[in-house]
């Protein structure tokens, strides 16, 4: 390799068009999934505090964002539902005209080209707020297979391009993808959480699903900050499973995991900047310590860089509208 004065790497720092030439990572609205919590009612939009920008919204009003969404290019939405009552199985998450459903089925009518991706978990629908049915005073992992299976497939039948599983149980794309393809929904794909990792960031997300575990935390089934080698281990397991593509989560704090699932599997690749990587740079931005914009944008070109093909992010139309 030459070096100084023959090598000069600021020449092609000199100009915008020069610089816009040897971009090596770039970043597209087609590559956003934008987050949506829908609740029932009409006319509904209950702004989430430690959120700024982002709603609880009916199934009418998030029709609103969507098409917003579609028209800046956004690649899909990936919907979160708020019961209207939650019981200890979390039954309203298999309902098949609770507000997911209604949602899925209003937006594959309104907008049939936006990819339409369902969260499946139990967490928002649990009166204990955990992401199974608890025995003993833990997850029961095997009995909560059946009531994932279940929900996949009321999203299924609504017309979800995408089923993605976020509660972390051993096991559960296997049993997910059996059920979908006995319901005849082989063509639905399976978007697996595959590296969800416990810990604080998702703290503002719980306000937003109501779905603040009432005992305990999630550390018994979400994987420990520490562990990379084990995130591959998940990763391959849902890919053996059935997983079509996988996710990191958080992304921020978790670039290494995402460069070397894409580097490993070579699957496509999501990673989710959670409710807690948005709230920081909106809350520094607020006080006037952060630029906003330039701090969001350099956030989602990391993840990119890092190697996610898709993410998942509250910024999802701010970053459009600024591309
Ligand atoms: C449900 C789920 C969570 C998030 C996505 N799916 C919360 C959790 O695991 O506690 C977090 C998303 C965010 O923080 O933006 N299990």
């Amino acid at each position: 390799m030459p070096s100084f004065p023959s090598y000069r790497p600021r020449r092609l720092r000199r100009t915008d068009a020069l610089r816009r030439l040897v971009r090596e990572t770039r970043l597209e609205p087609s590559q956003f999934v934008l987050p949506l919590f829908v609740r029932s009612g009409a006319g509904v939009r209950l702004p989430i505090e430690s959120m700024p920008g982002v709603a609880q919204t009916s199934v009418d009003e998030l029709l609103i964002d969507a098409r917003e969404a579609a028209s800046l290019g956004i690649g899909g939405v990936l919907l979160f539902g708020i019961p209207d009552t939650k019981d200890a199985m979390g039954s309203q998450a298999w309902n098949d005209d609770a507000p997911v459903q209604q949602a899925v089925r209003a937006l594959k009518r309104e907008l049939p080209d936006l990819v339409v991706i369902t969260d499946v978990c139990l967490c928002e629908y649990t009166d204990h707020g955990h992401c199974g049915v608890i025995r003993d005073g833990d997850v029961d992992n095997d009995a909560t297979l059946e009531l994932l299976a279940r929900e996949s497939v009321s999203h299924a039948r609504a017309g979800a391009d995408i089923i993605a599983p976020s509660d972390m149980m051993d096991g559960r794309v296997r049993a997910i993808r059996a059920a979908l393809d006995a319901g005849g929904f082989a063509n639905t794909a399976i978007l697996s959480y595959a590296a969800k990792f416990a810990g604080p960031f998702y703290g503002p997300f719980r306000e937003a699903a109501e779905s603040t575990p009432q005992f305990g935390d999630r550390r018994s089934y979400q994987m420990d900050a520490a562990n990379s080698d084990e995130a591959l281990r998940e990763v391959r397991l849902d890919i053996e499973e059935g997983a079509d593509m996988i996710m990191v989560k958080p992304a921020g704090p978790f670039l290494d995991v995402i460069h070397r699932v894409k580097a490993e599997t070579g699957y496509p690749l999501a990673a989710y900047q959670v409710s807690g990587e948005f709230a920081m740079i909106q809350a520094a931005a607020e006080r006037g310590w952060i630029d906003r914009e330039r701090a969001m944008m350099e956030s989602l070109l990391g993840i990119r860089r890092a190697g996610a093909d898709i993410i998942v992010t509250y910024f999802a139309r701010d970053a459009a509208r600024a591309l």
